[in-house]
């Protein structure tokens, strides 16, 4: 019996039977010999995930002087159930990822359909074909606890088993790109090791040409801009193999004007990508405790960050939000600890900072249940019995990505705690991390173990109507900066839900004005760092009781 994969909208694409293995392979060789012909240099990108699938189209549609395509690239995706439907989606012109900027579903199109530059396929059997081989497979880190990064390790097996196959299949003047974010000392300690093993079987003597560098891709409107316009680091094990990896990525990126950084060693490169993303983890992390101290003294965060942005050396001070999410920032710095240990030995704990700031990002949204409950508990209102709407279900604002949102540990804890939730999210059609928990991010490793009462959430659906998401609700917490809530009317929130709600700002979305409507309308609010609307709310109280504002229930009737 056929085995299946399933497209994100539903479509079911038998996976490849034994025999379409040899034909597959004839195509291929077929289609290189034509582009050989046009003097294409054939590359191979391995894993056409978020970055892979973009990767390989930006490679795709460079262009020599004259405006001709200089390569041919042939994605290659493992034909699992869970991700094989990605070929023949991509084989249409199809982008297999959802992006919020249009030029990628374009720049797809345009690749595969016009200028038939791009191909995809299940058979590792095309590494053979290829001069450069680009390896974005993922590298996870698995936690065991929440809040304790420590308590983890990095899942290299995905990658150690990509590096296998190319080791058996690659010709050996073939170029390995190795742009996954790593555990530092990965591509000299564990790439290259696995891949001259795997030469040595075949009776090849020369060293693999390995090289590094890292994605700084950046989910939203710019996404091809991010890989194909930015700077770029790397480095080879090489010699050679520094001089191919800088020859090719003067030929598919816009290194003129993004100058390349070319450093000695590919630890150098590894260790780069960790570190800029541990600091960044780190000056939001360092604002939690400050948050904190905002909320219990009457302080706006958001006033007081503003006001020391404008020194120019503290401009990239950032508003935390409900937690840090993304696929980078709560795994990157884990893979540097765990690096030290495994790949390099030592045996002490150097890293102070690095893990701590993972471990507040990690936990920083579960305070806001507490913020829900104690909204909802100055209304008279138990949060067990609580409907509550979270608007924004992806990690940043303006994008569809959902992976490790704040909002997730805001919806696991508040359903533990007993509360009915239902989400909106205008760029999230299915959040996956609850239609299938048991297998999103990962099998067995995701946020669901974490808390109790998870089950019901599997059907947990996002609405895309705004109004029908509202009605009956008792609390709203306004978890993601989407532009779709940053202008709307605190009358027409409370109408639609029929009365006063609890109000929960967690990323500054709400301004003075807005804040005091809320109280004005009966509402309870709350915000992360956000200590001063405690003074809204004794001013509104205070007028009221001056009889200089009307009743509340009078201002309510009027909106219902
Ligand atoms: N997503 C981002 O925003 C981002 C930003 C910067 C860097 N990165 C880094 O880029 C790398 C890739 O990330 P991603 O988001 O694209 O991951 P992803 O999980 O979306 O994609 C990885 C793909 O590789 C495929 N794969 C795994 N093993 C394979 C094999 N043996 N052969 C062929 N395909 C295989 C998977 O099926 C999947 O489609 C990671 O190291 C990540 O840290 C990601």
């Amino acid at each position: 019996m056929s085995e299946y994969s399933i497209s994100p909208t539903g479509e079911k694409f038998p996976l490849p039977e034994l025999e379409d293995y040899p034909r597959e392979f004839e195509r291929l060789e077929e289609v290189v010999k034509n582009q050989h012909a046009f003097g294409r240099e054939v590359v191979l990108v391995m894993g056409l995930g978020f970055v892979g699938a973009v990767m390989a189209a930006v490679i795709a549609d460079a262009r020599d002087k004259k405006g001709n395509p200089t390569k041919f690239v042939i994605g290659m995706q493992r034909p699992s159930p869970r991700s094989y439907w990605k070929i023949p989606l991509l084989n249409r012109g199809i982008s297999p990822i959802q992006s919020e900027d249009p030029e990628v579903a374009l720049m797809i199109r345009r690749c595969v359909d016009e200028n038939k530059t791009l191909t995809a396929t299940f058979t590792y059997d095309a590494l053979k074909l290829a001069d450069v081989v680009v390896v974005d497979v993922q590298c996870d880190y698995l936690k065991e606890s929440l809040g304790n990064v420590r308590d983890g390790r990095a899942d290299m097996e995905a990658l150690e088993e990509s590096l296998e196959i190319i080791g058996q299949h690659i010709n050996p003047e073939a170029l390995v790109l190795i742009e996954t974010t790593v555990a530092p000392g990965t591509t000299e300690q564990v790439a290259y090791p696995i891949v001259k093993k795997m030469f040595r079987k075949r009776g090849i003597e020369s060293d693999p040409l390995l090289a590094h560098s890292f994605e700084r891709v950046m989910p939203g409107e710019n996404y091809v801009s991010s890989i194909r316009d930015f700077w770029r680091v790397c480095s080879g094990v090489t010699e050679e193999a520094t001089h191919r990896v800088v020859k090719f990525l003067n030929e598919v990126i816009h290194t003129q004007k993004f100058p390349l950084t070319i450093l000695n060693r590919p630890i150098e490169s590894e260790t780069a990508k960790i570190v800029e993303n541990s600091f960044r983890a780190t000056i939001l992390a360092f604002l939690d405790e400050w948050s904190l101290f905002a909320e219990r003294n009457g302080v706006d965060l958001i006033k007081v960050i503003n006001a020391i942005k404008v020194r120019p050396t503290h401009s990239n001070l950032i508003f935390p939000g409900p937690g840090i999410g993304g696929y980078c920032l709560p795994k990157d710095g884990g893979l540097g600890l765990w690096a030290y240990r495994h790949i390099h030995g030592f045996e002490d704990n150097i890293f102070k900072i690095t893990p701590l700031a993972i471990d507040i990002n990690d936990t920083r949204s579960l305070h806001v249940a507490q913020l829900t409950r104690d909204a909802l508990r100055n209304m008279s209102q138990p949060i067990a019995s609580a409907e509550i709407l979270v608007l924004g279900a992806s990690y940043r604002e303006d994008v569809g990505d959902t992976r490790y949102s704040g909002s997730e540990l805001i919806v696991r804890r508040l359903t533990e705690m007993g509360a009915e939730l239902r989400v909106h999210d205008p760029y999230v059609l299915h959040w996956w991390e609850f239609e299938k928990q048991d297998q999103y991010p990962t099998v067995s490793h995701g946020l669901k173990r974490f808390f109790r009462g998870q089950e019901k959430l599997k059907s947990l659906r996002v609405e895309q109507d705004l109004e029908r998401a509202l009605q009956g609700t008792d609390a709203v917490i306004f978890a993601v900066r989407h532009k779709h809530y940053l202008n709307l009317d605190p009358a027409e929130v409370v109408e639609s839900a029929g009365g006063p709600i609890a109000v929960i700002d967690c990323f500054g979305i709400l301004d003075d004005e807005k804040i005091r409507r809320y109280f004005e309308l009966g509402c309870e609010v709350k915000g992360l760092g956000r200590g001063h609307v405690k003074r809204i709310k004794d001013q509104v109280r205070q007028e009221r009781e001056q009889q200089i504002m009307p009743p509340v229930q009078i201002q309510i009737a009027k909106y219902k």
